[in-house]
């Protein structure tokens, strides 16, 4: 019997973490500690709240008292970490709060979870989910492989970073069983409207300006948010312990290019001529320190662990497009309210 303490379970990747779990192991109890900041939404796991295995919890994991508490509680067998200030644009406005959640934060968990399973780190695992952005930015050529040095450049992929090294450093010093994992961007539904897919769907469903930083040459590698989330599955059951594995889709698009894509399958969809949601494209600003280019090189996840991703992008992009246009009421609900003065702080403009 398995206890599993996800946290950040109501966020993005992580309510599709906890929606896998607690439906593929019904044997498995799943407790979701979150704390419901901006990113953070029940509604994302309205299908899954009344599972008999399930149960939520609202807290900070940067309290070390509270999760000292919840670990006595429940007897965690294990914890996959998910929780963060997730968002690049926000932590160059406010670089602090990015420090209390991924480093402090994440040292609480690692301290609760250490102190807790003194003696007995028998069948114990802190799976801690990061991201490609702490390897930094690559040019035209190259991939991030495992052993690829740390080089974060922006404060939330430092604050990444660091919590990395102290996952890192709890298992050495005090052999705490550990895995890592480093995924590139991901996209799908339940993604909050602030990142760039989700973000550029909504601004085309209400004819508003599709904001591209610079001239949109920075590439990403944009993987189905199921895929990672299976990737977490994979490598929590049957990854080495004390290892990292590098997650991602081999499926580079220059920002541009990908939002042109975004734009003909959004004109079919919404019948509109084709041509019509391209000229939103508005040309904006550069990201301050804008990393060029991320590539993973997923080699050892596929060779070791046997896991590929399953979807083309063309395909998953469909699928992304088609959950955002049923769920109007979800992306209303997520963009009323402070969204707003976080829309015009970051864009200028009224949102609609
Ligand atoms: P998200 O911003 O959508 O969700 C983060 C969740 O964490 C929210 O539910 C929020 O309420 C919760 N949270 C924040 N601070 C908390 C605190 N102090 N205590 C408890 N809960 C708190 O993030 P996401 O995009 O789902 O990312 C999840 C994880 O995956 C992060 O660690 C991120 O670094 C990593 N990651 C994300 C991507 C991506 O493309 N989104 C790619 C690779 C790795
Ligand atoms: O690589 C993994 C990372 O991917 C995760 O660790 C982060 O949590 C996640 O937010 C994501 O970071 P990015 O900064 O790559 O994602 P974002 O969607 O913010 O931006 C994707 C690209 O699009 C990036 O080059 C910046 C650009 N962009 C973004 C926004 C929001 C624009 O051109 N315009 C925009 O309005």
């Amino acid at each position: 019997m398995q206890t599993i303490l996800i946290t950040g379970g109501a966020g993005f990747i992580g309510s599709h973490l906890t929606r896998l779990f607690v439906t593929k192991y019904p044997d498995y109890h799943i407790v979701n500690l979150d704390n419901l900041t901006y990113a953070g939404n029940l509604e994302n796991l309205k299908d899954i709240e009344s599972s008999s295995n399930y149960e939520f919890v609202k807290g900070d994991i940067a309290d070390l008292d509270f999760l000292t508490t919840l670990f006595t509680k429940y007897n965690f067998t294990g914890v996959l970490h998910c929780a963060a200030e997730s968002h690049v644009d926000r932590s160059i406005t406010d670089p602090l709060a990015f420090v209390t959640t991924n480093v402090v934060g994440t040292v609480s968990l690692l301290q609760a979870a250490k102190e807790h399973w003194k003696g007995n780190m028998e069948g114990k695992m802190f799976y801690h989910i990061s991201t490609d952005e702490v390897y930094g930015s690559l040019g035209a050529e190259g991939f991030f492989y495992e052993n690829t040095s740390y080089d974060p450049r922006s404060p939330y992929s430092a604050s990444k970073a660091s919590s990395d090294h102290f996952v890192r450093a709890f298992h050495h010093t005090y052999h705490l069983p550990i895995k890592i994992s480093n995924c590139s961007n991901n996209y799908g539904p339940f993604h909050f409207p602030e990142k760039l897919i989700p973000l550029c769907i909504h601004n085309i469903i209400h004819n508003k300006p599709l904001p591209i930083y610079g001239k949109g040459e920075n590439v990403r590698d944009w993987l189905y948010v199921e895929d990672h989330v299976r990737a977490i599955d994979t490598i929590f059951h049957k990854g080495k312990v004390g290892e990292t594995y590098n997650i991602g889709g081999h499926n580079e698009w220059t920002n541009i290019d990908l939002i042109k894509e975004l734009c003909k399958q959004m004109d079919v969809k919404l019948a509109r001529p084709a041509g019509t949601s391209a000229q939103l494209i508005t040309f904006v600003k550069d990201r301050a320190g804008h990393d060029l280019r991320y590539a993973i090189d997923a080699t050892k996840l596929e060779t070791e662990l046997g896991w590929t991703p399953s979807l083309q992008f063309e395909e998953g992009l469909s699928k992304t497009i088609d959950w955002y246009l049923s769920n109007n009421e979800w992306l209303a609900n997520v963009t009323s309210g402070n969204y707003q003065k976080y829309y015009e702080g970051m864009y200028g403009g009224e949102e609609s």
